[in-house]
């Protein structure tokens, strides 16, 4: 069994990766905590509580940081909706988060109580974990490993032409976390769209199950739904969130590319641009040769070659599962 920490902004597509982690018999979700990113803390916070319910689940969470390490707040509510969750009336949570613990001191409290077992799961802004880092580096030194919904991967920007939205949102808390010194895995922006992207015909055949979990899964996307038909005229649901999640949980339906990544945060034009050095042949590499990014050797893996096909089926089948 796997021990996982999930920290999200919950938006729809973190929904999602939440109930494939909490309906996935392998994994052990250990606690879930959130952050400001898609929308305001407070109402990520709720958004997990109710995607926890439906799914059945009784798992801790933990509110975190209001805010970025350094830049104002951004959101996603032009994409998610405003209560980010396809503003479909659906959140009604009865249970509560854990009072008085902040999101950084909880991830810290069990890393310490589970060494080298851990594996980390940010689905936002990774704000929580840079301030855990910034307070117990050592004891952030013990997760066995983080997996990460970040970057643009190996293609374009989703927020500007460089950068994508959880790197953006906090790119100094993301340059923290990359120099941590953990295991980390990162499923970027450019593998959610084509195979991997929800169909008008994948939502109505979930619908067609009256499962509830599925219904759930497909209605809290419905302002994505809007989104992707206003801006790329087409009626599909686009889940960067789980699709890094299946990269964690089959590895079948991926490869990983070790890189040395390097996450700009100085100049407006690029901030929250990660650049990916993946030990190709350049035309000067006597730049890379003197490593002027200030590293010598690769300090992440990125995913390549997703199975888009294959991770909807995977997917579909775990929504399925509980009635
Ligand atoms: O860029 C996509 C990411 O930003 C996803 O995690 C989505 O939920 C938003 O947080
Ligand atoms: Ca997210």
């Amino acid at each position: 069994m796997r021990k996982v920490i999930i920290d999200t902004d919950v938006g729809s597509d973190d929904a999602v990766a939440i109930l494939m982690a909490l309906l996935d018999d392998s994994v052990d979700v250990l606690a879930i905590t959130t952050v400001s990113g898609n929308v305001p803390v407070e109402q990520a916070t709720a958004n997990c509580l109710q995607t926890i319910e439906v799914a059945g689940k009784n798992v801790p969470v933990y509110a975190g940081a209001d805010r970025p390490l350094v830049r104002q707040p951004v959101h996603a509510m032009n994409v998610h909706g405003k209560d980010g969750m396809g503003d479909m009336n659906l959140i009604h949570p009865v249970t509560a988060p854990v009072p008085g613990i902040h999101a950084c001191d909880a991830i810290l409290d069990l890393v310490r109580k589970n060494p080298w077992e851990i594996e980390l799961i940010t689905l936002g802004p990774v704000t929580n974990i840079a301030l855990a880092i910034m307070k117990e580096p050592e004891t952030m030194g013990l997760l066995k490993s983080i997996w990460s919904m970040s970057t643009a991967g190996f293609g374009p920007g989703n927020t500007t032409p460089v950068a994508e939205f959880n790197v953006y949102a906090d790119a100094e808390a993301y340059k923290v976390m990359m120099n941590c010194g953990v295991p980390i895995y990162i499923g970027g922006a450019d593998l959610y769209e084509g195979d991997a992207a929800w169909t008008q015909e994948d939502m109505d055949a979930l619908l067609d199950t009256g499962n509830p979990v599925a219904k759930f899964a497909v209605e809290c996307n419905a302002a994505l739904a809007k989104y992707n038909l206003l801006h790329c005229q087409k009626s599909i649901v686009t889940l960067p969130d789980a699709v890094t999640m299946a990269g964690f949980l089959w590895e079948d339906v991926r490869k990983l590319v070790s890189c040395m990544a390097y996450v700009c945060v100085s100049e407006p034009a690029t901030y929250g641009q990660v650049i990916f050095y993946a030990g190709q042949v350049l035309a000067d590499m006597s730049g890379f040769d003197a490593k002027p990014y200030g590293f010598a050797e690769p300090n992440c893996s990125v995913i390549a070659d997703f199975d888009g096909k294959l991770y909807k089926q995977r997917l579909a089948g775990l929504l399925v599962r509980h009635q």
